[in-house]
């Protein structure tokens, strides 16, 4: 009996497999990199440079499939994609968002539906938003096998309750609310903790406070880690950036420049090339030239 799974024994000799264990190794020593990917040929970008952590995060919704929130987006949306990411990974850890509805309707059905992700599309772990309030869940999920990344602060599930997408933790209830929560993951089991939006100064207390992991996106550079959407980094989005996003690339640049080339070579008959074009082997062209030149011929 082998002890190595099958995605182990695929893995590039390059790097690794990262687990749960080797990103909770890294606090305090290394940074930890995560970013987000919804398909293949992005997965497998992101896996071969290097990143720690692949994110199937519920801005699917809205970053490919044009929705106004995250709200909308089911469990079937996101195991789809979340195959796709897993057949291009061999050493990242891929970590499934659990998508709102998921989970806040009672345990039995969050713990199916988590079950599903791991079981139907080889995710490594689940995402679940919330702080005290998902402790209990929490444990049985852990219980139940699957590790949970927990996220905090600005959580997108509860845009409806917080009325927009608005920076957290900027009173002192509201960090104490914060610390609590994080104190509660971290007991609860979690592995790694998302701090989504909330001011640096309070990101930087809880990562001192807590001896799991923090994973920042809009919540400064003292977290153990960062986490950005990956359409964002790359200017691959059609809003604004939020101010915590930096452009790595301009992509959506890239893809117009080569559409418009594209119209303009075909519309000006430069493509496709000769070269571009399949050709007849030698013999049969010539015998095909006979063939024509005496049907000309015959018809004069
Ligand atoms: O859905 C997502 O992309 C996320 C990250 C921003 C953490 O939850």
């Amino acid at each position: 009996m082998s002890f190595t799974s099958s995605h182990e024994q695929q893995e590039s000799p390059s790097r690794p497999k990262v687990t749960i264990q080797s990103i909770q190794q890294k606090k305090g020593k290394q940074r930890i990199t995560c970013l987000t990917a919804y398909d293949y040929p992005t997965a497998r970008l992101v896996d071969e440079a290097g990143i720690d952590m692949i994110l199937v995060g519920d801005s699917l919704s809205m970053v490919v499939l044009g929705q106004e929130n995250t709200l909308a987006i089911t469990v079937d949306e996101m195991l789809h994609h979340t195959r796709a990411v897993r057949r291009a990974v061999h050493s990242g850890l891929v970590i499934a968002d659990m998508p709102y509805g998921s989970y806040q309707l009672g345990a039995e059905e969050a713990l199916h539906n988590a079950a599903r992700f791991i079981k139907e599309s080889g995710a490594e772990a689940v995402k679940i938003e919330g702080g005290e309030k998902r402790v209990g869940l929490i444990s049985r999920l852990r219980d139940a096998e699957i590790p949970v990344m927990g996220h905090i602060g600005l959580t997108p599930q509860s845009l409806l309750l917080m009325g927009g997408y608005k920076v957290q933790g900027r009173n002192l209830t509201d960090v104490e609310q914060l610390m609590r929560d994080a104190l509660a993951l971290e007991r609860a089991g979690v592995f790694c903790i998302v701090l989504e939006g909330i001011p640096r100064e309070v990101a930087a207390m809880i990562t001192a406070e807590v001896h799991v992991p923090t994973i920042g996106i809009g919540a400064g550079p003292e977290c153990d880690g960062q986490v950005l959407v990956l359409h964002d980094m790359l200017n691959l989005t059609f809003a604004p950036p939020a101010k915590f996003v930096r452009h790595y690339a301009d992509v959506a640049g890239v893809i117009r420049h080569a559409l418009e080339s594209y119209k303009v070579d075909v519309e000006s008959g430069t493509f496709p090339s000769d070269g571009e074009s399949y050709h007849l082997p030698g013999e049969i062209r010539l015998a095909l030239e006979s063939i024509c030149e005496r049907k000309r011929a015959l018809r004069k």
